[in-house]
């Protein structure tokens, strides 16, 4: 069995693949695949190899695991790109899958959740697959660009009288999930949210490590809900023991989409060893960063991760330690935002 196979767990095909017998109408995929199409498992392993998937959610999977990639310029710092994530290009397919597949499985028909980004559309992309109804409630503050976005994914979208995803917006949609005769799947306390990154995530960047022979000493992760901190440093300490955790905040007066500042919500508090504050600016200057000295183009919490990584913590833990961060999403939603503070 193989790493992809072992990770995706019970997987299966609702129809027999077809399977071409004919090598040389493959010649230009290459002979790799010319050789061994014998029965059915062999047509599954080609069709995955292939990347041709039945549906939206077998794709999903079928993305896992996402890549891994050292970061050579930075040293031996490995990075997890979960923007290879298939439905929202970020890693709240994780949680959003998890929290999916369970409600839907106890027939819940209509949800709530609090969200002013990424999860919000998975979670309604995926709704939208399952055939649920979502209602996302967003703070405030979000752009109208996003507002529409959900609503234009399919969302119903409520602005809720608070400024930030917090304790109050969670009592807000208690209330607003009871009105409406709705499940409030409630991201920031659901024990699937960390359980989805411990599960996926975290097994999968433990197996990936092992595999590359790498021991980490130190994982650097954002903390917007504290989900992936939380599921990965977990998943990472039980198969390496002692992993040091860095959380990365964002400052108070900055608003860096997907992160937090420290104190907004502690879910994480018994799974990260320290935190560090960062700038919008320093996020920016992360980007620009692992653009111009890796050819990657990531997000701004990516971004928050790199300059947290260059700027605080390699100098006081040593660049001889074995770094592995975790990139969120890419860039393409903050475009406007990075040039901003890049050029201004
Ligand atoms: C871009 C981005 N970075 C970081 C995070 C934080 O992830 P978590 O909620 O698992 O702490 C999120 C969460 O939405 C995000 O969208």
């Amino acid at each position: 069995m193989n790493t992809t196979q072992s990770l995706q767990g019970s997987y299966t095909y609702s129809s027999r693949p077809k399977i071409d017998k004919e090598p040389s109408r493959h010649a230009l995929v290459g002979d790799h695949y010319l050789s061994s199409v014998t029965g059915e498992e062999d047509g599954r392993k080609r069709l995955r190899e292939l990347r041709v998937y039945e549906s939206t959610l077998e794709l999903l999977r079928g993305m896992w695991p996402t890549p891994l990639v050292k970061l050579r310029s930075f040293g031996e710092v490995w990075a997890k790109l979960e923007f290879f994530n298939a439905v929202s290009r970020s890693i709240k397919d994780r949680t959003a899958v998890r929290i999916i597949e369970t409600v839907s499985k106890m027939g819940v028909k209509k949800i709530v959740d609090a969200t002013s980004g990424n999860f919000g559309i998975a979670l309604t992309l995926l709704a939208n697959l399952l055939g649920l109804k979502v209602t996302v409630a967003i703070p405030r503050r979000t752009s109208r660009e996003v507002e529409l976005l959900l609503r234009l994914l399919g969302a119903e979208v409520v602005r809720a009288p608070c400024e930030v995803n917090d304790h109050v917006m969670v009592s807000y949609c208690k209330k607003l999930a009871e009105s409406i005769e709705a499940f409030f799947t409630n991201q920031f306390e659901s024990e699937l949210n960390p359980e989805a990154h411990y599960m996926y995530t975290g097994r999968e960047l433990a197996e990936q490590l092992r595999a590359a022979n790498v021991r980490p000493d130190v994982l650097v992760v954002a903390l917007g809900t504290g989900g992936h901190a939380v599921g990965i440093a977990r998943a990472l300490r039980e198969s390496f023991g002692d992993v040091y955790v860095v959380g990365v905040a964002s400052s108070r007066l900055d608003y860096i989409p997907g992160i937090k500042p420290g104190d907004t919500y502690r879910k994480w508090r018994d799974s990260v060893n320290e935190i560090v504050e960062v700038s919008l600016r320093d996020a920016a200057r992360g980007v620009i960063e692992v653009a111009r000295r890796e050819g990657l183009l990531v997000g701004l919490s990516s971004g928050a991760v790199v300059s947290a990584l260059e700027r605080h913590v390699k100098p006081r833990l040593g660049a001889d330690k074995v770094y592995v961060l975790v990139f969120p999403d890419d860039a393409q939603k903050y475009l406007s935002v990075l040039c901003e503070v890049a050029f201004s």
